[in-house]
């Protein structure tokens, strides 16, 4: 059985697949943004082993919730899940982009990585400077996040590093009308965190309802990987290790 966090599990998706996997016996760690929201968490999962609070608005609270999930002994899966959708630059940089960086960075390596992403992506803009300003927007955040993906699948070969799509979902973010299957948009995320078929084990791809499919040509391109790192540890001021 895995010990595996998830972030963004007080709701939508992140609690979903946390459920899913504590049903199948696996140790689960929840995340969410207060102590109310924490205990909102642990009453959707009742079976998981502990729930960790942070902001990911926040750097320094993020930065202590690498430290956190660190003390709960070895992750086996990390699945960077929580994101905000209909908000500004900065709460779309911090929540979407820098904190699965940062929690990437300071997180003890686990076996393997799940990234959340979005069809979206395809619509966001590679130009990373506007990461300084900062003007980005919800499409630009779920390309960024293929990028780290990427980065982190090239430098870290012992690890199983791979994205998804869960599909337009009707989750607090997908909103009611939402016309996929919401048991769906979370099966892809566990089937990566636990399967022992060899289709998981893989890393660098993008997945949508456990079959690859095509990602932002952009993503491929190894100086924007590094650029991206270069200026994530810019504004965090936590580099990348190794
Ligand atoms: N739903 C869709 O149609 C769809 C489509 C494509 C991709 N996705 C991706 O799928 C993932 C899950 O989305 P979802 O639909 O499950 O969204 P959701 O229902 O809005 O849940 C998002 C989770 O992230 C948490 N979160 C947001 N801001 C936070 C912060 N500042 N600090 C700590 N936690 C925070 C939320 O906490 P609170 O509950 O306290 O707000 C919640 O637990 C996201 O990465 C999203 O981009 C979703």
């Amino acid at each position: 059985m895995a010990r595996i966090f998830i972030t963004g599990s007080s709701d939508g998706l992140g609690s979903l697949a946390a459920r899913s996997l504590v049903e199948h016996g696996h140790h689960v760690v929840l995340h969410a943004r207060n102590e109310r929201r924490a205990e909102d968490a642990l009453r959707k999962v009742p079976g998981a082993e502990t729930v960790l609070t942070a902001d990911l608005t926040k750097l320094e609270e993020t930065k202590q919730l690498a430290e956190a999930a660190n003390a709960c002994g070895p992750l086996d899966v990390v699945i960077h899940n929580a994101a905000v959708y209909r908000y500004g630059p900065d709460a779309l940089l911090a929540v979407n982009v820098l904190s699965p960086y940062v929690l990437t960075c300071l997180i003890n390596k686990p076996k393997r990585l799940v990234y959340l992403s979005s069809g979206m992506h395809r619509g966001g803009h590679p130009n990373l400077q506007r990461m300084l300003i900062p003007t980005i927007n919800y499409s630009d955040s779920k390309l960024y996040i293929v990028l780290l993906m990427k980065a982190v699948a090239r430098r870290w070969k012992e690890v199983y590093a791979n994205a998804l799509d869960p599909g337009w979902v009707p989750t607090k973010m997908g909103g009611p009308g939402a016309p996929d299957d919401l048991e769906k948009g979370f099966e892809t995320q566990v089937w990566l965190a636990e399967s022992d078929e060899e289709a998981v084990k893989v890393s660098g791809l993008y997945f949508h309802h456990k079959r690859h499919r095509p990602y932002a040509p952009a993503a491929d391109d190894e100086n924007l990987q590094e650029e991206f790192l270069n200026v994530s540890a810019q504004i965090t001021g936590v580099h990348f290790p190794g």
